[in-house]
């Protein structure tokens, strides 16, 4: 969108769309783009809420102008400075060279770092507030919610809460910035997606800025990702109230390596057993040929999960082996877990694969199914045996 879009009399969404970043950090597809939010309070003084990756400075910048037009830019206020949200601040400080950058005591290693900026600060600590005239912005330190230095600043007048990378999601905003404006239905598997990937691994402490902000009173929330949340902001906080508590929806993802065959054998047959047994939900997935993004999603959206593996120079399959270590990662519990596999001369990869339950808060279910060269009757009845055990998990 190449013009700034309010959101109400006093503020504007003045941010950009990305639709040519492949892989998002280095990792994460973006096949619906993503949005890179900002925003800007005309009050008796202004403030602009983050800025976008610097990439896209010149559209950006000349939202914030035409809006600002003779008024100078009094704050620039940083929740979060991983660099998608960080990268134009240098420029927006050479074009506005007065602007106080607002931030917390740990923003300022990073502002250093990076852009080389020490001056011009004005460091807040929790439950501070700046007036701009007809409101105040109140600062709620939110640490690892993505980064060591994040925190989400709260508009008194408008309550509304811009949360940074909290409440975010992946995808392009297509036209509708609001989700009155939208079917955010569009929005839910990226969400899922975007938290999973991104803030997963945080999830303790989503809960903890959660219970922090109970008390205050939002009608808008404003993150740096995806939609704004205006016409109905409990929808996204309860999404990441059951994202970061691990709860879970009915189904069940199956995810196979799989070198001969064998394996890929085993798994359709677990696949068929669940849904022989009752569960809708199945997704399954050859690791060879699946981005991990997906996966953690999945597995981050149902209860259930079944991984298995060939044996690879008497290991894991590499690429299931880089799903589990992402997994772990991410500290994901309460899963039911079954495990399957096969091998031709040495175990290795269903014992790999039983080495991270041991590790992880995942509830094993029976049986552990592991094939000599490819499966037989026998084999086959134990997957039969484990959908069936899955399903009846899911489904009690
Ligand atoms: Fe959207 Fe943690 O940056």
């Amino acid at each position: 969108m190449n013009r700034s879009v309010k959101l109400n009399d006093d503020i504007y969404w003045v941010g950009v769309n990305d639709r040519e970043t492949d892989i998002f950090e280095a990792l994460w597809p973006l096949e619906k783009g993503i949005s890179y939010n900002s925003y800007l309070i005309v009050d008796e003084k202004t403030a602009l809420i983050d800025t976008v990756k610097s990439n896209f400075h010149d559209s950006y910048i000349a939202k914030i102008e035409d809006i600002l037009g003779d008024k100078k830019l009094d704050y620039l206020v940083i929740n979060h400075m991983e660099p998608d949200h960080s990268g134009d601040i240098k420029a927006i400080k050479e074009r506005y060279p007065e602007l106080k950058i607002v931030g917390n005591k740990k923003t300022v290693d990073f502002l250093e770092g990076f852009y080389n900026i020490s001056e011009g600060l004005e460091i807040v600590g929790n439950g501070d507030t700046i007036d701009l005239g007809n409101r105040k912005l109140e600062f709620h330190l939110t640490p690892m919610v993505h980064w060591p230095e994040t925190m989400m600043t709260y508009d008194t007048k408008d309550k509304v809460l811009f949360s940074g990378d909290a409440f975010g999601s992946f995808g392009a905003l297509n036209g509708g910035v609001f989700d009155d404006e939208i079917d955010t239905d569009y929005y839910d598997d990226e969400i899922i997606r975007y938290f999973s990937n991104i803030v997963g691994k945080y999830s303790r402490m989503v809960q903890k800025a959660l219970d922090k902000l109970s008390d205050l009173s939002i009608e808008v929330v404003a993150s740096t990702h995806g939609p704004v949340w205006r016409e109905n902001p409990e929808y996204i906080i309860d999404f990441y109230d059951r994202l970061s508590s691990h709860q879970a929806e009915d189904g069940v993802v199956v995810v196979y390596g799989s070198m001969y065959g064998n394996t890929k054998l085993m798994a359709e047959r677990i696949a068929r057993s669940i849904a022989e047994n009752g569960i809708k939900n199945v997704v399954v997935y050859d690791a060879a040929r699946s981005d991990n993004s997906y996966m953690i999603s999945d597995i981050w959206k149902y209860k259930g999960v079944i991984i298995g593996s060939c044996a690879y120079n008497t290991k894991v399959f590499p690429p299931v082996e880089s799903l589990l270590s992402a997994l772990a990662n991410r500290k994901l519990s309460d899963r039911y877990l079954g495990i399957f596999g096969s091998y031709s001369w040495s175990g290795g990869g269903v014992k790999g694969i039983k080495k991270f339950s041991n590790n992880n808060k995942f509830e094993l279910l029976k049986p552990v199914i592991e094939a000599k060269h490819s499966p037989d009757d026998d084999k086959y009845q134990k997957c039969d045996e484990l959908g069936k055990n899955m399903a009846e998990k899911i489904l009690e």
